[in-house]
């Protein structure tokens, strides 16, 4: 309990402790209790404390209404019971330490919820991070499709940044009409609240498998880039059937072989014999077919082929050096040339045999794709750790529909083609580390090496 001998004293107090309760007298020295308690009203710290004003029951009247409306929360009319004032005065203390533990108790619970809050920031930040690093897209779009959040792989893969993506309309980004499937999927999902996942071509020839969520809010999706996995898988497929195709040319290319040297031998015999010198002409012929089979049936094997036996530290150019007067003979025959290019290169660990058939079938294609007067370019260069090996024609191109489809055994358009110079070229490249692209337009077509240097 403080005592003050005066409104100021009074004031000085309440800013230094906190009170359960005022009782004042309406006359004093100095500033009265109405002015006081005025000013104890404006001050933030003790607008609360309840104050009751003392006064004699002859002044009652005139100063009830005027103190209630300054702030005061009671009177006590004089002559006062001692017990009535202990009565009244336990009643506020009582009040404030109701207050008191209320307010640490709201206090508590604050401090509560603040830190559960930085909790809770810290695990969004966690998720955001999470799927800001993961390799795949994340978006997700509210209820009238219009994009909510997009994390930087989306961007990579709308080619904008996620900043940009928010807040578009993701019909824009992929037109609905382009996409019947996917927006039915996303319409059926929406209404199931079930995961769903489906595949998406977007833009042509890059793959992606997404995986949808729907919340009420919305839907997330995300999206993960298949393209290169189903690019492996394709080259898979294709080397198992070469490896098949393989086996058995090895399995029956020998069965084969035998007799026809056989035949080959008994053919050459006849053929010096007087009886048959008239038909000379077709014993040649009927030699140079079974020769020509038996090329073929030796390309055929070499598909069965899984390691290049021969491999030394070679130069590419020198290879083709060597090579260059049978490819130009070719050429002159059908009124064609070549140009060269030749960069340095480095030596490679090369099996020259195999090289050699490589360069000879790329160029043999070019030739024959070509009509007289046309030309082909052979380069070589090194290009981002790599010696690269291209063959460039000027002749009709290969079309997109078959493009596929070239490098399968068999595969020929051509009334005399065998379809194996492609396969034999992509099995040595694949011995060599090497891989084939192909570029090619209704101009010409570039077939391109790609070496990789090993140091
Ligand atoms: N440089 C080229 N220009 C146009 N078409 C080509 C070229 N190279 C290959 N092709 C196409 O690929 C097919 C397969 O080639 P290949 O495997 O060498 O077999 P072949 O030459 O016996 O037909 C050819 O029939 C042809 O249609
Ligand atoms: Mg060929």
């Amino acid at each position: 309990m403080f005592q003050a001998l005066s409104g100021e004293e009074a004031l000085k107090y309440v800013l230094e402790e906190n009170f359960a309760l005022i009782l004042m007298d309406v006359q004093m020295p100095g500033l009265n209790g109405f002015e006081t308690a005025k000013l104890i009203r404006k001050r933030k710290k003790s607008n609360n404390i309840p104050i009751v004003f003392i006064t004699a029951i002859n002044q009652a009247n005139e100063y009830v209404v005027q103190g209630y409306q300054l702030g005061a929360t009671d009177y006590i009319i004089k002559p006062i019971h001692p017990d009535t004032l202990r009565l009244k005065v336990e009643g506020y203390v009582k009040n404030y330490k109701i207050r008191e533990t209320l307010e640490s108790l709201v206090q508590e619970r604050t401090a509560e919820l603040i830190s559960a809050n930085k909790r809770l920031m810290a695990v969004n930040k966690k998720i955001y991070n999470i799927i800001e690093s993961i390799a795949d897209g994340f978006i997700t779009i509210d209820k009238n499709r219009l994009i909510t959040y997009a994390n930087k792989e989306a961007g990579r893969i709308f080619n904008q940044t996620p900043e940009e993506l928010v807040g578009r309309d993701i019909r824009e980004l992929v037109p609905e009409q382009d996409y019947p499937e996917l927006y039915q999927e996303i319409k059926e999902l929406a209404k199931k609240h079930k995961p769903a996942h489906f595949e998406v071509e977007f833009p042509k020839d890059t793959f992606y498998v997404v995986r949808a969520f729907a919340y009420p809010e919305g839907i997330s999706f995300i999206i993960h880039d298949v393209t290169e996995s189903k690019r492996v898988e394709k080259e898979i497929a294709f080397l198992e059937r070469l490896n098949l195709i393989g086996q058995m040319a090895a399995g029956i290319g020998h069965e084969i072989r035998n007799p026809m040297t056989t035949v080959k031998g008994f053919l050459q015999l006849m053929s010096r014999k007087e009886d048959f010198l008239d038909h000379k002409d077709h014993f040649t012929m009927m030699i140079s077919e079974l020769d020509r089979a038996n090329s073929i049936i030796s390309e055929f094997l070499s598909l069965a082929k899984k390691k290049s036996v021969g491999l030394e530290r070679k130069n590419l150019n020198a290879i083709i050096e060597t090579i260059l007067p049978l490819i130009q003979a070719d050429a002159l025959k059908g009124d064609m040339c070549i140009k060269t290019f030749l960069n340095e290169v480095p030596d490679q660990l090369l099996d020259e045999k195999e090289i050699r058939q490589l360069i000879l079938n790329l160029t043999r294609n070019g030739l024959e794709s070509m009509s007289p007067g046309g030309s082909i370019t052979i380069k070589t260069m090194v290009d981002q750790g790599e010696i690269l090996f291209i063959v460039q024609d000027e002749g009709k191109g290969i079309e997109k529909e078959i493009l596929d489809q070239i490098f399968n055994p068999f595969f020929t358009t051509k009334n005399s083609g065998t379809g194996l110079g492609l396969p034999v070229c992509h099995s040595i490249a694949t011995r060599h580390n090497a891989k084939i692209d192909i570029d090619s337009s209704p101009a010409g077509s570039t077939f391109t090496v790609r070496f990789k240097i090993f140091k």
